[in-house]
């Protein structure tokens, strides 16, 4: 067993100025590890533990912590002096919003926030304005920040649930107190891969725009069924609601034109966050222009409210541009590596369940993957959370952190493969699942 004894000592110390010790509550895990150091696809505790990093900080380290490319440009743009100057534009902003209108097809003009939460809020934000509607639709199992709109039906337990509503809606679970009880009547929960659900809500209530990820990835990886994000794409042009595609995980990581783009389906405006800058905090909100114009509409009773003292902080601003530059790099190279590794990853995970004789699959796109204890993929939350083993998941977990391989300590969080693996990382953690899934079914 490793010792983790610098680490609490350091959570206990921290507990006595910070709340609950740890600044963000998703971050609270057990083990209580307190790490220290990451290089490209491992991280340090302040044991002196090394783990080979799946979580990748719920994943934006795409590249692997502390890509050199991207750590030079921001070194170097340092050196050149370049500040936060709050008034008036900057070459690098204008840089990167050429670079992400010419690479994301679905993006005709963007604008920059610091975090994903931010581009959500603004998303529905807008689709409010441009529809003069105020009601919104979101997906019973996706996250999509923490603010009062979607602060809602993550992994809400089964017995809270009941049996599977379609077609209709789930009541409004928050995950958060204080958000007002008018505000929660506003927005509606449907299973992903639900058009009927969809529909009956879309026929009941004004709808602003529905938000979703284009693959839940806060609970795993449940893809959308073949005619799910085409048939939303339709409901939204039948019922006039905006379409919002939530790419803070998918975007970057999948491709740089986002999960869209690999779907062909167009949302009206995207967010993306995370992979964008490889860990330097920024995100993204693009669309169409003429929704995007409503944050510089010349009636000011219609215009949108975007601002921010730190959008477009030069620092993750050029890790944006660094990242995007790196993705590019011999047409495409790290996502070849990515799906080489991940591919590689789902063989040999199957090969141990089978041979543990153990009832379970591996979801995968590209570098992120799931395992699940059940015998499908789940379609979604409800199938998920009625199926999985849950227990033998979180053995599974616990076990392979004490083997040094970091999977974080919550069921059906999504691994994330980087740029950085290797081959022999692979290998070595296939290994050690092995181990720990003998030990966890035991
Ligand atoms: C899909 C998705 N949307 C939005 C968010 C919120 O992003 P942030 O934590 O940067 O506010 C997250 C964070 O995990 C996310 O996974």
């Amino acid at each position: 067993m490793p010792s983790y004894t610098r680490s609490k000592a350091i959570l206990a110390k921290n507990s006595k100025y910070i709340p609950g010790g740890v600044v963000s509550v998703n971050r609270v895990a057990s083990p209580e590890i307190t790490f220290v150091k990451a290089h490209g696809a491992y991280m340090w505790d302040a044991d002196g533990n090394r783990y080979i990093d799946y979580h990748a900080a719920f994943a934006p380290h795409f590249l692997g912590h502390n890509d050199p490319h991207v750590t030079q440009a921001v070194h170097q743009v340092l050196q050149q002096g370049a500040s936060l100057y709050g008034s008036g534009t900057t070459l690098l902003e204008g840089q990167l919003a050429e670079m992400i209108c010419e690479h994301v097809p679905s993006v005709e003009s963007v604008q920059f926030l610091n975090s994903g939460s931010e581009a959500t809020y603004q998303a529905i934000r807008l689709a409010r304005a441009v529809t003069e509607r105020d009601h919104i639709i979101v997906i019973q199992g996706g996250y999509n920040g923490w603010h009062n709109d979607v602060s809602c039906n993550l992994m809400t337990p089964l017995a809270d649930l009941g049996l599977r509503v379609s077609p209709g809606e789930y009541p409004y679970r928050p995950i958060s107190a204080g958000i007002p009880i008018d505000h929660q009547k506003l927005v509606h929960i449907v299973n992903f891969n639900d058009l009927d659900s969809v529909r009956y809500v879309c026929e009941k209530y004004p709808i602003a725009a529905l938000l979703t990820e284009p693959i839940l990835q806060n609970i795993g990886i449940v893809k959308p069924e073949p005619s799910f994000l085409t048939g939303l794409r339709a409901l939204a042009d039948e019922f006039g609601f905006i379409l919002i595609f939530d790419e803070i995980k998918t975007g970057f990581r999948h491709a740089i034109g986002g999960y869209a783009s690999i779907a062909k389906v167009m949302p009206d405006l995207v967010v993306f966050g995370k992979a964008v800058a490889n860990g330097y905090p920024i995100a993204v909100i693009g669309g169409k222009r003429r929704l995007m114009d409503f944050f510089a509409h010349s009636d000011p009773s219609k215009r949108v409210l975007l601002a921010g003292t730190y959008n477009a902080h030069p620092l993750p601003t050029i890790a944006a541009i660094a990242t995007i530059e790196r993705l590019l790099m011999n047409d495409g190279e790290v996502y070849r590596h990515v799906e080489t590794l991940g591919a590689r990853m789902q063989q040999g995970i199957e090969q141990i369940v089978s041979a543990l004789g153990l009832c379970a699959v591996v979801a995968r796109q590209g570098s992120a993957f799931c395992m699940y204890f059940m015998d499908h993929e789940p379609k979604d939350w409800h199938d998920l959370a009625e199926h999985h083993d849950f227990g033998l998941d979180t053995r599974m977990r616990k076990n392979l952190i004490e083997q040094g391989i970091y999977f974080f300590p919550v069921p059906v969080k999504q691994c994330s493969i980087s740029a950085a693996h290797t081959e022999e990382d692979i290998v070595l953690t296939l290994e050690q699942i092995k181990q720990a899934l003998a030990r966890a079914a035991n």
